[in-house]
């Protein structure tokens, strides 16, 4: 795994963007991620877009995961979230971003078929992760299998929490969604996984210095041959061989 220590946030996002921009203009599989980490980076991408430095007309997308009951077209669904974010703003081919269809009348044969498209197209060359403070990614909570594939699932409470600032009420955040499983995940070529701010230091120490554990379920980056994570100084406080990450960040194979 590779650990990059940020400054700031802002750090992060360029040091994430760069990475991405590669894998865009060689036209990879991008998995995207939503949620309020990635938005830098997506500001960012939108930024070199512009300036004709990256372009997403020869990518496809995968989404990570969505609510169940949602429609693409709801206003909350992830689908929307991450077209206003970022994709609407860049020149992907609308029918290439593809989302679990969270509206679907049977979402476990809509969790399959999802997993079954990203392996037709070959795959995705670099998934996109935030963490959630409960060491979440996509949607696997802490218990979730280590080997799951695309499946529906339960939000944990915190979670159901930490997402009521996106609704009115807390009471209107769906209870559950499709979410890439880990296993499904763990498929991608390379992850990409960025955490900001001391509310992820606990679960960004359990990532990359805990034991691989489902009770963590981002700790499965140690199972993969390529990893990044990049955090800014918040959320590396916890880590304790910082001295080695930045050692190794300083000198880097190339
Ligand atoms: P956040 O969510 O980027 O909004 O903090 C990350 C996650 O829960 O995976």
């Amino acid at each position: 795994m590779d650990i990059l220590i940020r400054s700031t946030p802002a750090e992060v996002a360029l040091a994430a963007a760069d990475i991405f921009t590669r894998y865009a203009n060689d036209g990879a599989t991008l998995g995207l991620a939503t949620g309020s980490t990635p938005v830098a980076m997506y500001q960012e991408l939108i930024a070199r877009y512009e300036r004709g430095e990256v372009s997403f007309a020869q990518s496809r997308a995968f989404l990570l995961d969505e609510y169940l009951g949602l429609a693409p077209d709801h206003e909350q669904s992830y689908y929307s979230d991450n077209r206003r974010e970022f994709t609407s703003h860049v020149d992907f081919v609308d029918a290439l971003v593809k989302s679990p269809a969270g509206d679907a009348a049977d979402p476990a044969r809509a969790a399959e078929s999802y997993d079954a498209a990203i392996r037709q197209a070959g795959g995705v060359d670099i998934q996109l992760l935030g963490i959630g403070a409960n060491g979440h990614i996509g949607f696997n909570e802490p218990s979730s299998s280590l080997r799951s594939r695309t499946h529906v699932t339960t939000l944990h409470p915190q979670t159901v929490r930490d997402n009521a600032r996106f609704f009115d009420k807390e009471q209107d955040v769906p209870r559950h969604a499709i979410t890439q499983g880990l296993g499904t995940i763990s498929e991608a070529r390379h992850l990409l996984l960025l955490a900001t701010g001391a509310n992820k230091a606990s679960a960004v120490k359990a990532l990359v210095e805990g034991p691989l554990s489902a009770r963590c379920p981002a700790s499965i980056l140690q199972l993969h041959h390529s990893a990044t994570v990049i955090v800014d100084e918040a959320a590396a406080a916890g880590l304790e061989d910082r001295e080695y990450y930045l050692f190794a960040d300083q000198n880097r194979v190339l």
